[in-house]
């Protein structure tokens, strides 16, 4: 018995919601293979596309597998064969869906015996694994789609939001690596009242343009004057690249996880396109070596 899926790539924060706020994107993501064994071990068979640890406890998705099987007292085995396309440490929640879709495949070989919100904590031992903190916004929106919001990690309780139909979102990888833990070492851990009052501020606001649809509240509301100004510096040419993405008609601009890709997004195809080609050129410019995707939110 075995299953091959798609495990999307995520983009958490969305500027406002430092750990809280994320999307999943369509058309980005790994495949991977996953099937029943009767050894009554966890294997990764085979991982292709980026240099991972084989050993199940020390691969996020093994050890996020191995969490699943704990709470059901089960000894089954199964084989993980993982083909990245999600380069790590690129902020598009890389581990995150190797987590997420590991357990989402062994779920259903088990004829599913949890809903999909029911796996987000086994995927965040991944994230806890990958980065030192068990964040949810990146497997959550890898496990249900769409835009999720946090409203607590203890207990657990995650919002799925509704997706306004025209959102692209541009993504720009810098080939840099940035591991989460060491992004999230650099952030400050008290914030101004002032500084609080406008992120809280903005990601009311941004929730709210979700439901009604308001893409030019979505671009205001993209706004994050507490984790950004400290790892933009991480990412090369980030002041010029949100000015050049604005410009160019992307409705907001930020950080894509704990970088070092950033995010564009735009209303409509079109404006992607737009939004990629102004960005890009700057790059290439300046001769930096990049990916780009263009992606619907999943
Ligand atoms: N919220 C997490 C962080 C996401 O910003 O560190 C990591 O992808």
């Amino acid at each position: 018995e075995e299953i091959k899926i798609f495990a999307p790539a995520t983009v958490a924060n969305l500027s406002c919601g430092f750990d809280v706020l994320g999307c999943c994107l369509e058309s980005i993501g790994d495949e991977m293979l996953l099937r029943k064994n009767t050894t009554g071990e966890i294997r990764i068979t085979k991982i292709s596309g980026q240099e991972l640890p084989m050993e199940a406890d020390k691969n996020v998705a093994g050890v996020a597998v191995r969490a699943l099987l704990k709470e059901l007292n089960s000894q089954q085995g199964f084989d993980i064969e993982i083909y990245k396309k999600i380069k790590a440490g690129s902020g598009i929640g890389s581990s995150a869906a190797s987590s997420a879709g590991a357990v989402f495949a062994v779920n259903k070989l088990l004829n599913e015996p949890f809903s999909p919100e029911e796996l987000i904590p086994f995927a965040m031992e991944g994230e806890r694994l990958a980065s030192g903190n068990a964040h949810a916004d990146n497997v959550a929106p890898a496990l249900l789609g769409g835009f999720n919001l946090i409203r607590s990690y203890e207990p657990l309780e995650v919002i799925h939001l509704p997706t306004p139909q025209d959102l692209r979102m541009v993504i720009l990888h810098p080939l840099i690596e940035v591991k989460t833990m060491d992004s999230r070492s650099i952030i400050r851990q008290s914030i101004s009242l002032q500084k609080a009052v406008k992120q809280w501020g903005n990601l009311g606001a941004f929730v709210s343009a979700l439901y009604s649809n308001d893409y030019d509240l979505l671009g205001r509301s993209l706004k994050d004057e507490i984790v950004e100004p400290v790892r933009s510096i991480l990412i090369p040419f980030f002041d010029e690249l949100k000015i050049i993405a604005r410009e160019s008609g992307a409705l907001g601009f930020g950080i894509s996880g704990s970088g070092p890709s950033v995010f564009a997004m735009c209303k409509g195809e079109a404006s992607a396109k737009q939004t990629g080609a102004a960005i890009q050129k700057y790059y290439q410019e300046k001769e930096i070596d990049f990916d780009l995707h263009l992606s619907k939110i999943g």
